[in-house]
């Protein structure tokens, strides 16, 4: 059925991480190449990390991922335990929104039709998994953004007969997550799950690089610096129980030299910059010249020569 192909995001995503991955490969602590190990992903979004491990690190032997978005980890459920189920759908919102292909106006009554029946949240669950694919395939540049009231509130987009059911792909995606425990909740929650040989890599909602840019809200509540200073907490408290742990963040100080949010937040850590190509920038002048931060514990002092 999934024949030699490899799993890759069944979802466009805010801040997807593919590009990033080279960067983030040079940088993995050597010893998982040849040791069993644990790996961590608390903020998943649409997982580009996380299949690009699956599919390059035979010896993973537990996989953990979370997300606070209700929504997308039910939609990881479903594909994991109901992928026939949830293909079934698919294949009928892709029949009925391909055959009005051409007239607008239709489309526009579609989209809207199933952006409400998501927003009611009472379907049966894979129903609201295929509701979920389906407005992220359709909707404008792949967004997901809601309102406080947890609405989904994204416009429809303007392809031509976008692929909504990637069969091939929900059929290996629905294999590879087969070894993963799926969790929602908040990033410290994982914590629990770690085992000795652990390896965390935090891709949180980026600090905006400006008011414009800002497209951090992926869920009802922000993100905002307290969250971050949270989050560097959590990182210091792995790196004294010995984990290893790895986070991207935007280069706030690429924008403003005089920023250094970052560098005195994660000042006891290692701070790389990396050539960073994002999709979601409100200024299109500024897309493909960003810096981004690749963070880590374990190069960086001689406590690093523990496990991994
Ligand atoms: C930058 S995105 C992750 C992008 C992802 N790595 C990718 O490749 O697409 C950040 C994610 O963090 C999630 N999130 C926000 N606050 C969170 C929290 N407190 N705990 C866990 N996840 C959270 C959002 O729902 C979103 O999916």
């Amino acid at each position: 059925m999934t024949g030699s192909k490899t799993a890759k995001p069944f979802l466009k995503w805010a801040g997807g991480k593919t590009q990033l991955i080279n960067d983030i490969e040079r940088i993995l602590p050597k010893k998982i190449y040849n040791n069993t190990f644990t790996y961590i992903e608390p903020f998943v979004g649409s997982g580009a990390v996380l299949f690009w491990m699956l599919n390059n690190f035979p010896k993973l032997e537990k996989v953990v991922i979370n997300d606070i978005n209700q929504d997308l980890i039910n939609t990881y459920k479903i594909i994991a335990s109901r992928p026939q189920e949830l293909i079934s759908i698919l294949e009928i919102f892709q029949h009925e929104f391909h055959a009005l292909e051409g007239n607008e106006d239709n489309k526009k009554v579609y989209y809207y039709q199933k952006r409400d029946l998501y927003n009611t949240r009472k379907q049966e669950s894979s129903e609201q998994a295929a509701l979920f694919i389906f407005l992220n395939r359709t909707c404008f540049n792949g967004l997901y953004r809601v309102n406080r009231k947890n609405e989904y509130n994204v416009p429809m987009g303007g392809y031509k007969r976008p692929t909504i059911c990637d069969k091939e792909n929900i059929w290996i995606v629905s294999d590879a997550l087969q070894k993963v425990e799926i969790l929602c909740g908040d990033f410290e929650e994982t914590l629990h799950l770690a085992t000795p040989n652990s390896l965390f890599y935090f891709d949180p909602p980026y600090k905006p690089l400006s008011e414009t840019s800002s497209f951090n809200s992926y869920a009802k509540d922000i993100f905002n610096d307290q969250e971050q200073i949270r989050l560097r907490d959590f990182c210091a408290k792995l790196d004294t129980l010995n984990h290893t742990w790895i986070l991207s963040n935007s280069d706030v100080k690429s924008e403003d030299n005089s920023d250094n949010f970052f560098d005195n937040l994660y000042a006891n850590f290692s701070i790389q910059r990396v050539d960073a190509r994002r999709n979601i920038n409100a200024n299109s002048e500024k897309r493909g010249l960003l810096k981004e931060l690749l963070i880590t514990n374990q190069t960086n002092s001689k406590k690093y020569t523990r496990a991994f």
